[in-house]
């Protein structure tokens, strides 16, 4: 696959923070005095960066099909590509963000322990506190050269037609999907109602660590890491038509989970050496010390 996209294809952003740190654009925290303040500084790096979102956003939209999904599911989920020691794949992960602005681009490390901080101060259950801790690991697809629009980005699901709540959906013309009788009508491959475990969503992190993680933590853990990214159903609700009662019950925790994903990135860092030891203690309680990838 790498063969068939140029350098630029790959890597349409400056920074894969830039498609998080666009979403804040999309959906800004409720207003207090102090988020106004933030949202100024967040304004004026915004307009830099709406061009290169732009164009992750044409890439990700004409390129993820259904047979890419399955592609990429037969390359990453058999997860033979790399045995890593957990916090060597952290460290791994950190590599990822090249600091051209230190100021608002935090690094991955931060990121995680800003959410799972945040989790753990509202006095959440340790599993969702790991949950935040890791929810991002999945990005070190990065790092195995996949392409950012099949790493990071909003998913949806594929083989049905695609909602107008995702983010530009203009650019869902230059898929071929959209084309494809069998996968552009509302409900496409699937049955109204289904559930969303039968349902495929577009490939990146989200997927790739739900199916590392899922023999071992709790089904709201899981939910939160596999749909944290779907902002089409978890902010707009476009997808109703395919889920079932327990999917609804659950995305109760995605909603709960996502505020922390997006509002606890404040441009102070955290202390990653203090917080170590409590963070490995936690690991160890629910993952085996080397994943696989
Ligand atoms: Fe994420
Ligand atoms: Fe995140």
């Amino acid at each position: 696959m790498k063969s068939k996209f140029t350098d630029k294809e790959v890597n349409p952003l400056e920074s894969i923070e830039d498609w998080e740190n666009d979403l804040l654009t999309r959906y800004p925290e409720p207003k207090s005095e102090q988020a106004k303040a933030k949202e100024d500084y967040r304004n004026y790096h915004d307009s830099e960066r709406v061009d290169t979102v732009r164009e992750f956003y044409r890439l990700n939209h004409q390129y993820q099909t259904y047979d890419f999904v399955r592609q990429k599911e037969a390359e990453f989920l058999k997860f033979e590509k790399k045995e890593i020691p957990f916090w060597e794949a952290i460290d791994y992960l950190n590599t990822l963000v090249d600091d051209s602005d230190p100021d608002i681009n935090l690094d991955q490390l931060q990121h995680l322990l800003q959410t799972s901080e945040a989790i753990r101060a509202d006095g959440h259950p340790d599993w969702f506190v790991l949950t935040g801790f890791i929810h991002d690991l999945g990005k070190v697809l990065c790092l195995f050269g996949e392409p950012q629009w099949a790493v990071v980005g909003d998913t949806f699901p594929v083989g049905c037609k695609h909602a107008e709540e995702i983010v530009y959906p203009e650019f869902f013309e230059n898929n071929p999907d959209s084309k494809d009788e069998r996968y552009n009508t509302k409900y496409g491959i699937y049955a109204p109602n289904c559930g969303l475990d039968k349902v495929k969503m577009s490939w990146g992190h989200d997927e790739y660590l739900y199916q590392m993680m899922k023999d071992y933590l709790p089904e709201p853990a899981l939910y939160m890491i596999r749909y944290h990214s779907f902002y089409a159903q978890h902010r707009e609700g476009a997808y109703e038509h395919l889920m079932n009662d327990h999917d609804r019950e659950m995305f109760k925790w995605v909603e709960k989970f996502n505020p922390y994903d997006l509002y606890s990135k404040v441009p102070v860092a955290p202390d990653s050496k203090t917080l170590r030891p409590y963070y490995e203690n936690l690991v160890s309680k629910y993952l085996p010390s080397v994943m696989a990838f």
